[in-house]
């Protein structure tokens, strides 16, 4: 083992595999001095990834904000907001926000939204033709990968179409690394969004819409979430809605594109085809590299030798619990067929979590990803990649993982 991870090294980032299997052949958890000093417990077992989503001794909780910045600039106490929200709650503050937002996301409404996803999808495709016409080149995260999901969730918390393109450049901004943009505008855009988001509240609730997000704020008005906690579930939604999806998207369209069997076979054979691709894709390559960060309450014995004492940083890495040779068998090989109704008995991937925290949009992203895909390679048959597979800059950290750029050509 090296002497300390640093997920922000790009070699790890592009590939962390190799790292993890490492590990987990030491036993299902380990302790591992990160570079910046600290110390977690990293989960890479299959099982044991999923009993301690399930146990409630982890907590989602953070710790008390010691040692970070007092809330005193408006743009800190609007990420102050954010971390209001169900996530970093434990029961039974989470079991209400739950509810209550569950309620919110059924089926019906999660399908309803289909036409609109293809029409917004078929103008992207477009608009991405257009580009590749122009320049010869684009990159795929730019120009379809991330403002699909952003302006997908722009329908769910029904934001009026021409606000969307602030609503684009401000999730952007807050995405990016400070020192990437103009001085300032960062904390501009979380200030923007935490303005924009009241706003919007108040304005649901003078006027609901269809949307997901007024039926939220009807609710709220009943007995539900409180204004604060709108606002947290708002930005909750925006976050946890456009990464994910966005590395998702990113790592299909690399994956289909240096797979090119697999990508015919699924033009071929059309619809479960195509979910089975995505499912394989959440599994090898899973968006969230890991969960959100859990702690002990207690002292947990996880079996084969792996005990974690109270009170330790624990994060249950679902890369590596989705690459588990125990539970799939070739592990590194990206086989869609393992997903197929008569392909084998894949066991289920951990993509989308597990046990009270369960990613509340799973069905809405495979709805994205199962409109998306056919559209994008129906529209554009020519795509090929332009650059190295094995060059491509990756997201640093441990949390999310997906190829920051994918330039691609084609002739359209
Ligand atoms: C490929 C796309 C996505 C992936 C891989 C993904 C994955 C996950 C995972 C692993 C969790 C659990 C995190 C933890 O236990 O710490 C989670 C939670 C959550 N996800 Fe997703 N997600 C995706 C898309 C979405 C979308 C589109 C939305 C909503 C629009 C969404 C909303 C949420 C919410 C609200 C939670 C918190 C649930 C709770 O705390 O009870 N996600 N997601």
């Amino acid at each position: 083992m090296p002497d300390a991870l640093n997920p922000a090294d790009p070699a790890f980032a592009r590939d962390p595999y190799p790292y993890y299997a490492r590990l987990r052949a030491e036993g299902p958890a380990a302790r591992v001095a990160l570079a910046n000093g600290t110390h977690a417990w990293l989960v890479t077992g299959y099982r044991q990834a999923r009993e301690v989503l399930a146990d409630p001794r982890f907590s989602n909780v953070p710790p008390r904000a010691a040692g970070r910045p007092k809330p005193d600039s408006p743009a800190q106490r609007a990420r102050g907001c954010l971390a209001r929200h169900m996530l970093n709650t434990d029961a039974p503050d989470h079991t209400r926000l739950r509810r209550l937002s569950t309620a919110a996301f059924t089926p019906r409404r999660v399908d309803a939204l289909r036409p609109r996803i293809e029409r917004l999808t078929a103008d992207l495709v477009g608009e991405t033709a257009e580009r590749l016409a122009r320049d010869g080149s684009v990159d795929l995260v730019d120009a379809f990968a991330f403002p699909l999901p952003v302006l997908v969730i722009g329908e769910v918390l029904g934001v009026p179409e021409a606000d969307r393109a602030d609503l684009r450049t401000w999730t952007y901004q807050v995405g990016s690394p400070a020192d990437a943009l103009a001085p300032g505008a960062v904390d501009e855009a979380w200030t923007s969004l935490h303005a924009y988001f009241t706003e919007l509240i108040a304005q649901k609730r003078r006027a609901p819409g269809d949307d997901l997000f007024s039926a939220l704020v009807r609710d709220a008005g009943e007995g539900g979430l409180d204004d604060g906690e709108l606002l947290a579930m708002a930005f909750l939604l925006l976050f946890a809605g456009y990464e994910t999806t966005m590395n998702l998207l990113a790592s299909a369209s690399l994956l289909l594109l240096t797979h090119p069997g697999e990508l015919a076979t699924a033009r071929r054979e059309g619809h479960d085809r195509w979910a089975a691709v995505t499912e394989e894709v959440l599994r090898h390559a899973s968006p969230l590299e890991g969960t959100t960060w859990r702690r002990t309450t207690e002292r947990v014995d996880l079996g084969g030798g792996a005990v974690i004492p109270a009170d330790a940083s624990v994060l249950v890495v679902l890369a590596a619990a989705n690459r588990d040779p125990e539970y799939f068998p070739a592990p590194d090989a990206f086989r869609p067929d393992r997903y197929l109704a008569d392909g084998g008995r894949a066991a289920a991937h951990v993509a989308f979590g597990h046990g009270p925290h369960f990613c509340l949009g799973s069905r809405l992203a495979r709805l994205e990803a199962a409109i998306a895909l056919p559209l994008l390679f129906a529209g554009l048959p020519e795509l090929t990649l332009a650059a190295d597979p094995a060059a491509l800059d990756y997201r640093p950290g441990l949390l999310v993982r997906g190829p920051r750029v994918l330039p691609v050509r084609g002739a359209v």
